[in-house]
């Protein structure tokens, strides 16, 4: 898989993906992760990427012509399954999306500043918008960075135990159950008998009904889907 990001604020995500489990896929050949300087794209001396909005009120936008000089130059030199926008105004992320999303060959992921883009370039080459959550951030990098690495983890060969990316939260509507090391007993607080037990299939039932009870207090939600 390759994914481009596109950010007026690059340095922002060299650390997330230049550690860990999101290194070593693209160390290993399983992800190509290529970030665009929009500045680059700027307009005349100045490499100007933004101005004020027409009709007033706070904030710079993110101009149409720099974008999409740059989103131009990409698509030219290879198909995009999907270009990404991400930002608060949109569709909040889910497992689902990012399963899907984890199946493409190439992305191009937009991430917003200031005030926002300039509406058309929105209508003209997004394919998708997503939100990370009902709350606002200074920009779309570190979003950007929770979108790539819910996908990344889920490329084959990216987490060691093929295992783990199925059961996690959410793989099935249902929260984790908690999970136990040793010691086995930390100053008498105890792990729960039957994770000692050695009963595989018990071990199970009671991992299910600890999802279930844990899914219910904290997001019912999750099980009206
Ligand atoms: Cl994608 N961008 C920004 N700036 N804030 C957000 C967000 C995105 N998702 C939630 N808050």
């Amino acid at each position: 898989m390759r994914i481009d990001i596109i950010s007026a604020s690059p340095q922002l995500l060299d650390s997330p993906f230049n550690h860990s489990i999101i290194k070593r896929a693209q160390k290993k050949g399983l992800v190509d992760i290529v970030i665009h300087d929009l500045r680059d794209y700027g307009l005349g001396n100045y490499k100007q990427i933004d101005d004020s909005p027409f009709g007033g009120g706070a904030g710079m936008v993110l101009m149409i012509e720099p974008i999409a000089n740059c989103i131009d130059q990409l698509k030219s030199e290879r198909d995009y399954d999907e270009i990404i926008y991400v930002t608060p105004d949109a569709p909040t992320l889910n497992q689902k999306t990012v399963n899907t999303l984890s199946l493409e060959k190439n992305l191009l992921i937009l991430t917003g500043h200031y005030k926002g883009v300039d509406q058309r370039i929105r209508d003209i080459y997004m394919t998708k918008e997503v939100s990370i959550g009902d709350y606002v951030l200074t920009g779309g990098e570190l979003p950007a960075a929770i979108l790539v690495d819910a996908i990344v983890r889920l490329i084959p060969g990216v987490i060691g135990d093929e295992q783990s990316a199925l059961t996690d939260s959410f793989q099935d509507n249902l929260l984790s159950p908690p999970v136990y090391t040793r010691p086995a007993d930390y100053k008498g607080s105890k792990v729960p008998e039957v994770l000692l037990s050695g009963n595989f299939k018990k071990i199970d039932e009671w991992r299910e009904e600890k999802a279930l009870e844990k899914t219910k207090s904290t997001r019912p939600d999750l099980l009206d889907e």
